[in-house]
């Protein structure tokens, strides 16, 4: 039995409809089979989704009370293998928050005694949808990533690697794989690919990083400061790097950013459609 968190999410989602059949986590439910009602705030809310799981995909936010307590219920639960979504960037040292609680995680999951496989990936694609309103109304997007190159990976694609490493773990055990796209690319990159997509101008409009943190907290964005920080990174080239990990554990190419804007645009994903 196999039992997915974070099931309503960008990767959880997708990752579902891979697997079919299968039993999820949510807080909310949407009247999908296989669905448990639970919250990670709340441990004793776990156990029926743990009763009889073999294998764990523990996808969630990157908050490390939440997910040790899911750890500590799931190996309580006689879960054998846990495979969790990491971030690429994942150490005890990292100057940003969401990275130094992914470590504490690992490392607290490492130590379980459950068989592990790590999913590390870089940047997701997706993350350029929150660009889509801005690209609307003046035409570009603003950033301070300035010309970082980046191996982003469709959030679809991480999906993908979580469904085969869920239905065949022992194979996967004690591994970290590293997932990115086929190319590194800069914002100046997803602009020009963005207009050629959509036969429109795209416009990147270089912006500092004291900038962008006023403007990430002006439109209220949720960790605003970390998010700035992790921009920063990323101009520095913390995201430039390439790992073949994906097509190992799947058997194909990752998808490109034109492939990823291509379906975004023409509305084969469902929400929501790029201007
Ligand atoms: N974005 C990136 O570039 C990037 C890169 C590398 C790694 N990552 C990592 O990828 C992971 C998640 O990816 P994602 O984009 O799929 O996340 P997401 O879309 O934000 O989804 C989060 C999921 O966690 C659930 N959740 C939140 N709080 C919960 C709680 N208290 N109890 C139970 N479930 C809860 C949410 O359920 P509700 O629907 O109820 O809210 C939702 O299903 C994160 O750990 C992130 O750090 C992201």
């Amino acid at each position: 039995m196999i039992l997915v968190t974070g099931a309503t999410g960008t990767i959880g989602s997708e990752t579902v409809r891979l697997l079919g059949p299968v039993r999820t986590l949510v807080r909310t439910p949407t009247g999908r089979p296989g669905e448990v009602v639970g919250d990670f705030d709340r441990p004793d809310t776990l156990d029926a989704a743990l009763r009889g799981v073999d294998t764990l995909l523990l996808i969630g936010p990157a908050v490390a009370d939440q997910q040790i307590a899911v750890l500590d219920r799931a190996l309580a639960h006689g879960v054998r293998h846990v495979v969790r979504v990491t971030n690429h960037q994942a150490f005890a040292d990292s100057p940003v928050a969401r990275r130094r609680e992914h470590a504490r995680i690992d490392a607290h999951l490492k130590a379980s005694g459950m068989a592990y496989t790590l999913l590390a990936p870089n940047f997701f694609m997706q993350n350029l949808l929150a660009l889509a309103p801005e690209v609307a109304e003046t035409g570009g997007f603003s950033g301070s990533v300035g010309d970082g190159r980046i191996g982003m990976i469709d959030a679809r694609d991480v999906a993908a690697a979580a469904a085969v490493l869920a239905t065949a773990p022992a194979e996967h055990a004690g591994r970290t794989y590293l997932l990115t796209g086929p190319e590194l690319v800069t914002f100046a990159d997803v602009a020009r690919e963005w207009a050629s997509v959509t036969g429109r101008a795209v416009e990147y409009r270089r912006i500092s990083v004291e900038e962008h943190r006023a403007a990430l907290v002006e439109n209220g964005v949720p960790e605003a400061g970390s998010n700035a920080q992790v921009f920063e990174l990323l101009a520095q080239g913390d995201g430039a790097w390439l790992s073949d990990d994906f097509a190992a554990i799947t058997g194909r190419a990752p998808r490109g950013l034109r492939a990823f804007l291509t379906d975004y645009v023409g509305g084969k994903c469902r929400t929501p459609r790029l201007p």
